[in-house]
């Protein structure tokens, strides 16, 4: 006997069996019993959530010959048939591979035509949104006018591909994607049925990385038991979704972070050897990248907690070399690499050419100001890639900026040293990055991820003033205790050789602009945070 996939085996056959829909069930169940059915239906949401499933069930629902509460036979001549996919009386349609107009004027050539056995001609035509403008059009003349024994069933991933004039002709529904319990609860009937152990932790990670979708669930689950038939242990399951490699997930992140573009270049290099598969491993990446976001804002999202402990540490360490604006805008610059591999014929030199310039970019925000520093005392990097000389006139020039920003906001007040008459704020702003570095090396990495969001902008009276702008201002309040505070001024002493307290202060919102870039950066955050957790970011 052949094998047959999981997903496929367990595809679910009456509308019980679907979890995590029960809203649509509803809804079309009531359908059902009222005789009322609409022409036309469109099934939208992430893949492996149920759509081609629902519509199954229910093309078979509406035309068995002895329903049992909304539910399909499936053993009637009628079920059999559809099931078997003899009967033409359910026609599914793929529009990624059939997108063309002709093949749209087809369907309108047969809706005339009535069902063979059951009441009604269903079209199912999967990833609808495949369909050429052209196609869109000759399936709206359809849609207009259907014949009273036609419907149709659109299902989607990207509804908003989907003309509005199409929309609107749909009763609309939207599959959610499936928590992390309901996917477990599939897994572990599964592995019961097929007589297999399984432990909790194994459970949990095969549905951590379904990601909300069933099948991708399922395909995992059936790659564990390729590997280890029998038994599905934590450490089975780790092994052969680690065979997707989390060391070098983190590896790269840590190139990423220490700014060395030649040695994320030469990993990719080696794992482009080895065979592995570029368009996997970027997307593990992203992943990675979000979990760092996740880490960043302590935000604990569904499937976090379930990680282990070990693993979650390690995020939570790496994501400190970051800012979470950081990471959002590298997760957004590899869905650009992404988005263009697709379309290359070269995909690895994208991937290469994206990577480094990632790696070089990061450079711009922390680190910024040493490099600065570094360029103003005429000292260079002893290595340099191209791309990071390019980035490193990229960060002189913000920097210039900066500098251009600060004297427009405070004004006059930044040379009010007084009282330690070689403390100058250019000195102390120099050795600024020395105390942030010092920071790290007293393990004090959290304070250091915060003050380094700051400028110092001024020194007022023996005081050193560290400014935040609004956006950072949870990163403000978070310092201001006197314990932090005084820290701080030890370090200052220490590196700079003069006695400055410190005090932290939000700087005013001066220049009009300052609200619009906030609003960019929302937006920003908004393309790469799913929105529920943007509200934890405003909290802050
Ligand atoms: N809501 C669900 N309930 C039960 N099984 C599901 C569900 N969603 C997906 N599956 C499993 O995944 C397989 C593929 O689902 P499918 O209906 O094709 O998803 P979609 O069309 O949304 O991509 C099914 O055969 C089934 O094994
Ligand atoms: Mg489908
Ligand atoms: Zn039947």
């Amino acid at each position: 006997m052949s094998y047959k996939a999981l997903y496929r085996k367990w595809r679910p056959e009456v509308f019980e069996e679907l979890m995590g829909q029960g809203h649509i069930v509803r809804t079309l169940k009531n359908q059902i019993a009222a005789d009322s059915i609409s022409h036309a239906y469109l099934f939208s949401g992430i893949r492996g959530t149920g759509k081609t499933s629902t519509a199954k069930i229910f093309a078979r629902a509406i035309n068995c010959l002895s329903p049992h509460d909304g539910n399909p036979c499936n053993v009637c001549e009628v079920c059999r048939g559809i099931l078997s996919e003899q009967l033409m009386d359910v026609m599914e349609i793929d529009a990624a591979s059939n997108n063309g107009v002709d093949h749209i004027r087809e369907i309108r050539e047969n809706v005339k035509y009535p069902p063979i056995k059951g009441k009604y001609k269903v079209y199912i035509i999967d990833e609808v949104h495949m369909l050429s403008a052209g196609a869109f059009n000759a399936l709206l003349k359809t849609l207009e006018e259907p014949p009273d024994h036609v419907v149709f069933v659109l299902a989607t991933t990207e509804i908003h591909k989907i003309p509005a004039t199409v929309l609107s002709r749909c009763l609309r529904f939207t599959f959610k994607p499936l928590s992390m319990g309901e996917i477990k609860n599939r897994l572990a009937t599964i592995c019961h049925s097929l007589d297999m152990a399984c432990d909790d932790g194994a459970l949990t990670t095969v549905a951590i990385n379904g990601e909300g979708a069933l099948r991708d669930a399922l395909s995992i689950l059936d790659q564990c038991i390729a590997y280890h038939p029998g038994e599905l242990t934590y450490e089975n399951v780790i092994e052969v979704l680690g065979s997707i490699n989390e060391d070098l997930l983190f590896q790269m992140a840590d190139h990423i972070a220490e700014k060395e573009p030649l040695k994320v270049a030469q990993l990719l290099q080696s794992l482009y050897l080895e065979g592995k598969d570029m368009k996997q491993l970027l997307s593990d990446l992203m992943k990675h990248f979000r979990w760092l976001l996740m880490a960043s804002l302590k935000a604990k999202v569904e499937g976090w907690e379930a990680m282990p402990e070990a693993k979650r540490m390690k995020l939570s360490l790496q994501a400190e070399a970051f800012t979470a604006l950081q990471i959002t805008e590298m997760i957004r610059s590899m869905a650009e690499i992404e988005f263009s591999m697709k379309r290359s014929a070269q995909p690895y030199i994208l991937l290469e050419s994206g990577m480094i310039a990632l790696a070089a970019h990061v450079e711009e925000k922390p680190a910024a100001r040493e490099r600065a520093a570094e360029v103003t005392q005429g000292v260079s990097t002893p290595r340099k890639t191209d791309a990071s000389k390019m980035e490193e006139r990229k960060t002189e020039k913000t920097q210039e900026d900066k500098q251009q920003a600060k004297l427009e906001t405070k004004g006059p007040e930044i040379e009010t040293a007084t009282g330690n008459p070689s403390a100058t704020l250019e000195t102390v702003q120099q050795q600024w990055p020395e105390v942030l570095e010092r920071m790290k090396m007293d393990k004090k990495a959290s304070i250091q991820a915060m003050a380094r969001e700051g400028q110092l902008v001024a020194l007022e009276e023996n005081t050193a003033i560290l400014g935040f702008d609004s956006e950072h201002s949870f990163h403000c309040s978070k310092l201001d205790r006197e314990d932090i505070r005084s820290y701080m001024s030890r370090l200052l002493k220490e590196v700079t050789g003069h006695s400055l307290r410190v005090k932290v202060r939000l700087l005013e919102e001066q220049k009009p602009d300052i609200g619009s870039k906030q609003n960019q950066i929302k937006d920003q955050l908004k393309e790469a945070v799913p929105e529920d957790l943007l509200e934890i970011i405003e909290e802050e």
